[in-house]
């Protein structure tokens, strides 16, 4: 089976058998079967944080288990979805009813299921702000089990599905708790810009919402024109006096304090400052208006993706002392 629909970066691999999961039963009947005891096992959702780089020799699933459904708690509510559920319906669903707590994670790609394993995040929000808990199945078994917000391990772009258990549990469905009073984040520069140019000064989740897409699409390329799989590398974080030796060399470096008197630095003003900004390489490339995006032009390979990233890796750290560390998951 060709992955190349079943990949945002529109990288041409295939996989040896393919499946997609719609209900529990579908999978508990998989994961009985023959196949998953001799096959290595790839679990899909939307494909927008992944770059093959070689044909998958084993079993893709495609995790598709719909359903959306809310309970109200006093002024909080459980809000309840499928892990195949596409995380923007989902997003616009609470904006809908009024449920507070997703809207500045607008327009992110992917699925539910997908969200908690790197614990997405934009726009002064992360997933772990509004987790409640989530179900998964193990792989090796087929037994269910509740993951709460403290086992999940949650860090920047991090969780215990990314470490201890990588690869053992498919997550099935995910709780958030949301609330039906709005709290409005717009600690972003960039949100209260736009807010302000569109003269909104009390804005309601629908608002904030809005504002998010439009300054996600000005920023960044759309999949279905231009393969990616978003931010490419991860923000990196460095110590304080790192950071000062860093400042001596380079004092424009951009830059954010974080926990625990750390520094996060914008991997795309370093990739930027490299002058790899909007240039073509090949098939590949960074996408003019965010350098932290690498491109596929339309034929590109997961090996060219990957040698490039590899040479912005090298320069980055030749010119500056900092190691980027890749975001998107390579296979
Ligand atoms: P996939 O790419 O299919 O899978 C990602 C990983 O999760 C793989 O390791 C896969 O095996 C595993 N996985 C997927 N589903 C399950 C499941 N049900 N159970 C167990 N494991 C599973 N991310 C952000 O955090 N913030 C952003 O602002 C953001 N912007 C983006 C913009 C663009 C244009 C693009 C293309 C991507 C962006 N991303 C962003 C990355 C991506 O949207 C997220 O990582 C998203 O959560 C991936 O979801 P997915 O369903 O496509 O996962
Ligand atoms: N910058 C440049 N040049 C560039 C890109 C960025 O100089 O080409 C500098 C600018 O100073 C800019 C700053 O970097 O103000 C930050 O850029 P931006 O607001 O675009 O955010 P980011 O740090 O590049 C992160 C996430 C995004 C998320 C946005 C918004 C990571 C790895 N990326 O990007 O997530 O949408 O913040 O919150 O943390 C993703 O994970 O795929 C993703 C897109």
């Amino acid at each position: 089976t060709s992955l190349k629909p079943y990949n945002t970066f529109g990288i041409a691999v295939k996989a040896l058998y393919f499946a997609e999961v719609v209900s529990l039963s579908d999978l508990q009947e998989l994961l009985s079967s023959e196949l998953i005891k001799t096959q290595p096992l790839l679990i899909l959702g939307g494909g927008s944080n992944v770059l093959f780089t070689k044909d998958f020799e084993g079993l893709a699933v495609k995790v598709s288990i719909p359903g959306i459904s809310a309970v109200d708690q006093g002024e909080d509510v459980i809000v309840t979805a499928g892990a195949g559920v596409v995380w923007n319906d989902f997003v616009n669903y609470c904006v809908q009813h009024g449920y507070a707590g997703v809207e500045n994670l607008s327009l992110i790609p992917g699925t539910v299921g997908a969200s908690p394993i790197q614990n997405i995040g934009a726009y002064g929000v992360e997933l772990k702000d509004v987790f409640e808990s989530c179900t998964g199945m193990e792989i090796s078994t087929g037994i269910s089990r509740s993951f709460s917000h403290a086992d999940c391990q949650f860090g920047y772009r991090d969780s215990i599905f990314k470490n201890e258990l990588k690869g053992q549990y498919l997550i099935t469905e995910v709780r958030f708790r949301l609330s039906r009073v709005a709290k409005i984040n717009t600690q972003y520069g960039a949100i209260q810009e736009e807010l302000a140019k569109r003269g909104i000064s009390k804005p309601t989740i629908a608002d904030v919402s809005a504002v998010v897409a439009h300054i996600r699409v000005s920023k960044l390329p759309d999949p279905t024109t231009i393969g990616n799989a978003g931010s490419f590398f991860k923000n990196p974080v460095i110590s304080a006096s790192d950071f000062k030796k860093l400042q001596d060399d380079f004092p424009e470096t951009v830059h954010y304090q974080v926990a625990g008197g750390k520094v996060k630095l914008a991997a795309g003003w370093l990739i930027e400052q490299c002058g790899f900004k909007g240039k073509v390489f090949g098939q590949t490339g960074t996408w003019k208006n965010q350098a932290l995006v690498l491109v596929n032009h339309g034929q590109a390979t997961g090996q060219e993706v990957y040698s490039f990233s590899e040479n912005i890796i090298n320069t980055v750290e030749a010119k500056f002392g900092v190691r980027l560390e890749r975001e998107v998951n390579i296979l």
